[in-house]
């Protein structure tokens, strides 16, 4: 079976372990909670567990239990979710969840167990290693990595015929066993008959007194032989327990996207100051510039420019738009238009093709048709402009009353003059022009000019009062 064919996996159980509280996090937030480059570890792991298909996934809990189970299900629905009791260590989660399924319908066949905290754990790894576990008959396969340094991590003692005789912690170890460099990374697949069989002898006798599932390995070899499957690129399967480990092993994902991107015809100055989340989509020949963040669901057409220090959250940037030193946020930016630098566009604002939001402009839900400008320092909210219509600089939509958001209608060929105040609801027709500094309350109708009283008084020769000598 190639590591790419998902047809022949038949995974009949996956038990998520994220009862940790993830110590050496030093967080109040659980550790498989925390974010890895715009989703959380165990939103991470629930989906690459979900593309084996298992029958049944279980998430097993106990730290921050509510909110855990909470986001477990937000991630995946039909997950089950397991209560760790107060045993503690990964054994005993094991424990818990084996409990749960002979009580809900028993385990299956095949048993997929993995902790939380691989934030680069792919499919195609965890489908590799089902291979091995189903083409050799093992009782149990666990994932292993070569790694350069493996301070902290369970070594894997092997028999003379390769199979894995057991896994001893570094707590446990000893200097002959800490100078080995295969690792355990948490990640195993059982015949569920041997997980059974091996999870109810484990033990706490140990150094941190806690039930280890790694001790199941080596009684799972009274059962049948237990194999390894080494994972080709260790980082792939690099735990994270600090701080540390989570942003070293962040910038190397997203050194990883941004070369992927630069292969697919995107121009990345400086991939140590851009981040960009792996769902993100880049046209080819656009340019990213330093300092520049891509989130969530963004899309950048071909030939735009991003950057620099611009941030795109679920924004939409299409074909040789240039936004520059902004933020974008669930925003659609049409071709060709000029948005900055400091620009604000909040979500629902759309931009037409050629359109422009020029410096310290701020939009929320604003819709501006095409190559109409708001080129200097202005607000423009719940608001729709038609084509071709300019706005002057500093010109405010009053939207907000205190309890209602209003609607502001500015038609097509309009000129507003500067320092404009439009009072919403207000609706200014097609090919209104509006003096500078007009408060505009009420409704402009078509081809009409509109300006406000606000008459000029001039005292000639003044000074103020200091200076007077009186
Ligand atoms: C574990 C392994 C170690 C392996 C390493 C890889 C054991 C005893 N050790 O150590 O061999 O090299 O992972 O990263 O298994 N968890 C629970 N309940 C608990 C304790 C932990 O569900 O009572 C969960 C955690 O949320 C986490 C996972 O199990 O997702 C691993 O726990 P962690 O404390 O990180 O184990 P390590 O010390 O890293
Ligand atoms: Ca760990």
């Amino acid at each position: 079976m190639s590591a790419n064919d998902c047809k022949n996996i038949r995974l009949s159980t996956a038990i998520i372990l994220a009862a940790g509280e993830g110590t050496r996090m030093k967080s109040s937030i659980p550790k498989v909670l925390h974010n890895f480059c715009g989703k959380t570890f165990l939103q991470r792991v629930i989906s690459n567990v979900r593309a084996l298909n298992p029958n049944k996934t279980a998430v097993v809990v106990r730290h921050e239990a509510q909110k855990v189970s909470q986001a477990a299900l937000s991630y995946y629905d039909a997950v089950q979710i397991v209560k760790q009791d107060e045993k503690p260590g990964t054994g005993r989660a094991v424990q818990c969840a084996v409990e749960f399924f002979g009580e809900n319908g028993g385990l299956g066949n095949t048993v997929l167990i993995t902790a939380s905290d691989m934030p680069l754990l792919s499919a195609d790894v965890l489908r590799a290693l089902y291979a091995e576990h189903a083409e050799s008959g093992n009782a149990a396969t666990v994932l292993t990595a070569e790694v350069g340094n493996p301070f902290g991590y369970g070594r894997i003692i092997r028999n003379e015929d390769g199979s894995v005789a057991k896994i001893v912690e570094e707590a446990d170890a000893n200097d002959r066993q800490k100078a080995i460099r295969e690792v355990n990374t948490s990640v195993y697949l059982f015949n569920a008959q041997a997980l059974e069989y091996s999870i109810s002898r484990l033990d706490s006798q140990n150094a941190q007194n806690e039930f280890y599932l790694t001790d199941a390995l080596a009684s799972a070899n009274e059962f049948g032989r237990v194999g390894a499957y080494a994972a080709p690129d260790p980082l792939s399967v690099a735990g994270v327990n600090d701080r540390v480990q989570l942003c070293r092993l962040a910038k190397e994902h997203n050194l990883r996207i941004c070369e992927q991107k630069m292969r697919e015809g995107a121009d990345i100055a400086d991939p140590a100051t851009t981040w960009i989340e792996e769902d993100v989509v880049i046209g080819p020949d656009a340019q990213i510039l330093p300092g520049s963040f891509l989130k969530g669901k963004t899309v950048v057409g071909k030939s735009a420019v991003v950057g620099p220090y611009t941030t795109l959250i679920d924004a939409t940037v299409d074909e040789s738009a240039v936004v520059e030193r902004s933020r974008v946020e669930s925003a659609h930016i049409g071709a060709n238009a000029n948005i900055g630098p400091w620009t604000y566009l909040r979500p629902g604002s759309d931009l037409g093709e050629n359109a422009k939001a020029g410096a310290f402009v701020e939009m929320k839900k604003a819709v501006i048709d095409e190559g109409s400008k708001v080129p200097h320092l202005s607000y423009i909210g719940d608001a729709h402009i038609g084509s071709k219509s300019n706005v002057g600089g500093g010109t405010i939509t009053a939207n907000y009353d205190g309890v209602h958001k209003s609607r502001t209608e500015i038609g097509s060929g309009v000129h507003i003059g500067a320092g404009n105040m439009l009072v919403a609801p207000v609706n200014v027709g097609n090919g209104v022009t509006t003096g500078a500094g007009s408060v505009v309350r009420k409704d402009i109708n078509d081809n009409a000019m509109a300006y406000s009283e606000n008459s000029q008084h001039t005292v000639e020769n003044w000074k103020p009062v200091w200076e007077r000598g009186e």
